[in-house]
Formats: structure tokens, C-alpha cells, sequence
């Protein structure tokens, strides 16, 4: 902390209205999401499992995060990370099992930390024993209803049902043996349940009271924009971009509007369960119809995306942040902020990339001498440390405390991803932010297991590992480790924000504790007002704000 006595004027502007009076544990905390796969190892399989997060529930509580997702963990053939559900009431045996998926729970629970589930309503596994009997049922049966089957277009039926593309590319049916064509919106071997169908409702009724009994605090719902289609199955009349969900209005599977019915169903399970449970929906719809999905009596929030998708742009980053506080202000729930999660690129590349660089498609594409590294991972942690200053709740993805890049140049005969194949080869996909965390400097896998990991892991994440920026000052898990401590006494329990107006190039908010939090997206650097700068994402700030940094800042008199 350095005190300073420059008296730099701080002007301030209108405040905009607090999101919320008296926040909630969801509306103000951060979570931070493990992708089982890739986080520990505990049992020396080259596959991180339930061993692994138990033996790091430390490291979490240490971190100062307030809650866990984890991404899917249930029996799974893994052909999309586990998105492919066969079971949604048991652990798949490379992960544990329900027993420790339990115990889990409870020390996660003595420790204060929250967990999240994540539920894949849109679609199973096709080893679902639901699927498996669809197949061996008669067209037309009851068992078929569960799923979307129609019969094909043409003389023969040889064509698909509609012109409708899978997210991660290709024809979104396929044809089974008898005949008739499935729906599968992501990969082959995920069916899309049929959400017409009350069995279909029921079953799912009873899954989130499965994991509610087992005393999990809340559920993040897989592509919360899907399950309802059109009926009438009408052909697209616009081309969708790979994995890109496009927000169009009234789009024939996405975002419609006898979704709501089904989550205000889901929130009922929820508040009747007379816990402090809370629901996030990962629903990529069109900004306008957001708000929709967290009225009363349905999702407590949603993931916010815009803030991600935009790059290191002052513009575009203030107008994500009004977008999302009047977005959740207007129905009287909290923002949430998310940098990376395993879908995207890690923001510690993405950041480094050229402005307008098509970052799902640049690790083919390239050009790859653009890339950056050290502007990437200085605009990373400003950028991190401007989102935990903001109101509401934060999402932080596993490794990137460590501040890990996109490991984008993986060789393509280890590509796992789904995306890579069904794109036509033109995507590398998402394996890149899923490589296994680095725990040690050196050894197996960098600590992850003691034989290896399923991704293989850069020379480079040693010095990144856990073990290597531990108590190291400067370092980018020092940073979050006193950031995340100092966001609870400083940005929870008032949530009133206003903007400031500092500089050009100068992004500058206060908040209701009077720290502003200032960030300089130009190129040189700023004078900061006066007062103790309390923490900055380079080390050394004192009167000055360098080009790509960020610092909390208490003013004097304050
Ligand atoms: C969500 C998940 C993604 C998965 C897809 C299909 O977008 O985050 O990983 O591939 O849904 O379940």
C-alpha cells in the first residue's frame, strides 16, 4: 500500500441506481469453475477426478473464492468433456464416485465454500439408457418421444429433416438404422431431448431434487437457450457460425419462448427445497432478452458473455458494463462477470491478440506472430482486476489465477474436442483452455498426476504452476489471492457504483466504498488521484498508472 499526496481532481458523474440493496451470496460472490478433467489428479490416471479437487480444496479456500462449479462429472463417454451425459444420478468412474462426490460436498461445505452443478437439459449422452432404448424401439413409440426423431425429406427420407447445423458444425440430424433421423445440436452422440414430452420434465424435476438432497447450493443449466423447438421444424433461413449460438429473434431452437415455463418450473423445486440454493443460466440470447430469463420466478442469474467477447477496448468494455448493470438492475438481480471458462480462448491470449483478431478460428488460421504474450498476460490481470471491483458476482475458470494462456498450438493428433472433426478440420476447438493445471515446477505433468496428463502440457506452465508463484510478490496468483481477499471487505457489501471521469483512455468507477478502481487502455501512462493505491495489476505503481495496468485506488479523504 503506498500513500500518496498528489491532488489530482476527482470528478465524478451520475451514479447509476445500486443493483441490488442487501446481496445474497450468489449476487456478490465469486465462483470459481473446475472442469474435473483437467484440474487435479488424484489417482495417477492422466484424468483429473474427484481425488484431486478434494486434495486442492485448500488451495480454494486459501484463493478466496466463495463457490465451486463443477462442469460435468457424471458417467459419460467424454466424447464433449462430459457434456454427453449417460447418467445424470451417479459419477462417472474415471472422476470417483457418488460417495466421494458427497464427502466432497461436506468438506467443500467446512470449509464455506458453495457448490454448483452443472445440469445438460438440452440433450443426454446417446449411452443414456433412455437413447439406447429409443433405438431399440419401433418409430413412433413412446420411447422415441423422449428424443426428437422425424422422418427425412425426399422420396427415400435420404435427406434431413430440415437444414438445421450442429454448433459445432455439420447437419444437426443423423439417421439410425430404420430410417427416421435424430436432432443433435452439438455432437452426434448427443441426442436432443424432446422437452414437449411431461416424462421428459419429470425426469429432470427429479434430478435437480437428487442433487438438492445431496446438499449442493446451486446448478449452472447447460445451454439454457435451447430444449424448446419450433414445432413445425421450419428450415433456417440464415446460415449460424460455428459455435457461435446466433441471437437472431424468434430462432426455431434457440431462446423461445415456452422456455419459461420449463425454469419457472425448475425455480419452484428450487425455493421449495427452503434453502439458499441459486440456478445461472449459460444462455447466449440476444441482450434485449436476457432480463427475460431472470424474472422472479426464474433463474436467480445468467452468465453475462459480453464483456468476454469484447477485446482490450475502452468503448466496448463500458458499454458491456452499463449493458449488464442496467440488464440486471432492470429486474432486480446482480450482474455476473466472466473473462474465460473452457468454451473460449484464456483471456491471457485473447488479449494479446490484434483488436477484431477472429480469436475462435486464429489458432489455425493464424497469423500466429501477432500474438503478443506479455501484453496478453498484462491486459489479463487489469482486466481481472477491473471485473473483481465491479458489482455483482464474478467466474473465475480454473488456471487462469495462474494466469495460463490458450495452449493454441497443441498438435492436432491430440485434439479431443469434438469440433475439431465436425468442423472439417477448419477449428481446432476448445481443447486449448482445457490442458491440465500446472500444481509444481517440475515432475509428471507439472504436478497435475503422478503419470502424466490426457492433454499435453507447454514447458511453459512450470513457472506458472501453483508451487512457482506461491508467496511470490507480483506474481498472478499473488494478485488474485489479495485481490479476492480485498474485494470482500471492499466491493460486497455496498454494491453502489458510479462511473468517474478521469482521462481519455482512462476507464474509472467508484464504489460505494469510495475505492476507484482505474484502468488505462492507452498507451502511456496516467497520473493517479491521490490517495493509497491499495493494489494494481503491475507491480510498482505508486502516483502513475502504466499503459495495460489497473489499480484500486483509495482517494484521500475517503
Ligand atoms: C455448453 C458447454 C459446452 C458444451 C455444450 C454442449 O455450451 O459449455 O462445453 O460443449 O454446452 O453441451
Amino acid at each position: 500500500m503506498t500513500n500518496r499526496n498528489e491532488t489530482t481532481p476527482l470528478p465524478t458523474s451520475d451514479p447509476l441506481a445500486p443493483a441490488v440493496d442487501v446481496p445474497r451470496w450468489w449476487q456478490s460472490g465469486v465462483v470459481y469453475q473446475i472442469y474435473p478433467r483437467s484440474f487435479a489428479d488424484g489417482n495417477g490416471d492422466g484424468t483429473g477426478d474427484l481425488q484431486g479437487i478434494r486434495s486442492r480444496l485448500p488451495y480454494l479456500s486459501a484463493l478466496g473464492v466463495d463457490a465451486i462449479w463443477v462442469s460435468p462429472w457424471y458417467p459419460s463417454p467424454l466424447n464433449d468433456g462430459g457434456y454427453d451425459v449417460a447418467d445424470y444420478r451417479d459419477i462417472d468412474p474415471r472422476f470417483g464416485s457418488l460417495a466421494e462426490a458427497e464427502a466432497f460436498i461436506a468438506e467443500a461445505h467446512e470449509l464455506g465454500l458453495r457448490v454448483l452443478v452443472d445440469i445438460v437439459p438440452n440433450h443426454t449422452s446417446s449411452e443414456h439408457v433412455w437413447f439406447q432404448e429409443a433405438l431399440a424401439s419401433e418409430p413412433g413409440s413412446a420411447a422415441r418421444d423422449r428424443y426428437i426423431f422425424r422422418e427425412g425429406r425426399g422420396p427415400d427420407g435420404a435427406l434431413a429433416p430440415n437444414n438445421w447445423t450442429a454448433v459445432f458444425g455439420g447437419s444437426a440430424w443423423r439417421r439410425v438404422a430404420d430410417g427416421e433421423w435424430y436432432l443433435h445440436l452439438f455432437e452426434e452422440t448427443q441426442p436432443d431431448l424432446n422437452w414437449e414430452n411431461e416424462s421428459v420434465r419429470a425426469e429432470f424435476d427429479d434430478i435437480f431434487r437428487f442433487w438438492l438432497a445431496r446438499g449442493v447450493d446451486g446448478f449452472r443449466i447447460d445451454v439454457a437457450h435451447g430444449m424448446v423447438k419450433d414445432q413445425s421444424f421450419p428450415d433456417l433461413e440464415h446460415s449460424e457460425g460455428l459455435l457461435e449460438n446466433s441471437q437472431v429473434l424468434d430462432h426455431p431452437h434457440w431462446d423461445r419462448d415456452g422456455l419459461h415455463e420449463i425454469i419457472r418450473r425448475w425455480r419452484g423445486i428450487l425455493d421449495e427445497s427452503g434453502r439458499d440454493v441459486m440456478m445461472v443460466a449459460e444462455a447466449w440470447v440476444h441482450p434485449h432478452r436476457l432480463p427475460l430469463y431472470l424474472r422472479d420466478d426464474e433463474y436467480h442469474q445468467s452468465f453475462n458473455f459480453e464483456f468476454l467477447e469484447t477485446q482490450w477496448d475502452l468503448v466496448g468494455a463500458r458499454t458491456a458494463i452499463d449493458d449488464a448493470i442496467r440488464a440486471a438492475a432492470e429486474v432486480g438481480s446482480a450482474p455476473t462477470w466472466v473473462l474465460s471458462n473452457h468454451d473460449v480462448m484464456r483471456h491471457a491470449t485473447r488479449l494479446g491478440l490484434p483488436s477484431g483478431t477472429a480469436w475462435r478460428a486464429w489458432p489455425l488460421d493464424g497469423p500466429h506472430d501477432v500474438l503478443d504474450t506479455v501484453l496478453g498476460l498484462r491486459r489479463a490481470r487489469a482486466a481481472s482486476l477491473l471485473l473483481m471491483a465491479l458489482p455483482g458476482s464474478m467466474y473465475v475458470y480454473q488456471g487462469e489465477e495462474l494466469g495460463l494462456p490458450e495452449v493454441w498450438d497443441l498438435p492436432v493428433d491430440v485434439l479431443d474436442d469434438p469440433v475439431w472433426r465436425m468442423s472439417g478440420h477448419t477449428h481446432k476447438g476448445r481443447d486449448g483452455c482445457r490442458v491440465p493445471i500446472p500444481w509444481t515446477r517440475e515432475g509428471s505433468s507439472f504436478g497435475f498426476g503422478a503419470n502424466g496428463a490426457w492433454l499435453p502440457q507447454p514447458a511453459t506452465f512450470g513457472p506458472l504452476s501453483v508451487e512457482s508463484q506461491t508467496g511470490v510478490a507480483g506474481s498472478t496468483l499473488e494478485l488474485y489471492r489479495s485481490a479476492l481477499h480485498l474485494r470482500r471487505t471492499l466491493f460486497v457489501d455496498d454494491q453502489r457504483f458510479e462511473w468517474v471521469d478521469l482521462a481519455t483512455d482512462v476507464l474509472a468507477f467508484r464504489r460505494g466504498s469510495g475505492v476507484v478502481c482505474i484502468v488505462n487502455y492507452g498507451d502511456a501512462s496516467v497520473a493517479l488521484p491521490a490517495g493509497d493505491v491499495l493494489i494494481a495489476s503491475q507491480p510498482g505503481v505508486t502516483t502513475e498508472l502504466p499503459a495495460g495496468a489497473a489499480a484500486w485506488v483509495r482517494p484521500n479523504g475517503t
